[in-house]
């Protein structure tokens, strides 16, 4: 797989509302790749037994997009392409939110028992990421960020 950098305005980063099937018994949510998000789901992994007050992240992907969802519990995605840094609440199984390539990400405040659900493009390649962030900062040409809520 190549890792050149992939532009990170290619897709928008957001939320992505979720198809939810409610029923008395228990409500469902399903994903499609190519259809709820787009890209195809080409791994699958989770965070669990996340310790309170423990921080994950910390990096940006060359070219790897996720969907990142609060399949229980809750906790926070803050996410910075370089010039701006939002900050997204995740607690709703039917909300994901899409991180495009080259998007620095920090998860923070795990609520207890959170499982923290990602749907990946592409395999684990260690290659890809990028976890030094003043070279992030110059891999996508960046000396400076704002703050949106
Ligand atoms: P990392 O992606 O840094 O975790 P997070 O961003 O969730 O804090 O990965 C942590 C470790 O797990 C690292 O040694 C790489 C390994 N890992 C895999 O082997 N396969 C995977 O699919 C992922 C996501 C991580």
């Amino acid at each position: 797989m190549s890792t050149k950098p992939t532009p990170n305005n290619a897709a928008d980063c957001g939320l992505v509302q979720l198809p939810r099937i409610e029923d008395p018994r228990g409500n469902l949510t399903f994903i499609e790749g190519g259809r709820h998000i787009p890209f195809d789901i080409r791994r699958v992994y989770y965070l669990y037994d996340v310790p309170g007050g423990a921080d994950r992240g910390g990096h940006a992907h060359k070219q790897l997009r996720q969907l990142i969802v609060a399949a229980s519990g809750s906790f926070d995605v803050t996410v910075d392409d370089g010039r701006t840094r939002r900050c997204f609440h995740l607690d709703r199984a039917f909300l994901g939110l899409y991180v495009p390539p080259m998007h620095w990400r920090e998860l923070t405040n795990f609520s207890s028992g959170s499982i923290c659900l990602v749907l990946a493009s592409a395999p684990y390649d260690e290659t890809d990421y990028l976890r030094d962030y003043p070279g992030f900062l110059a891999a996508v040409g960046s000396d400076r960020w704002t703050f949106r809520s």
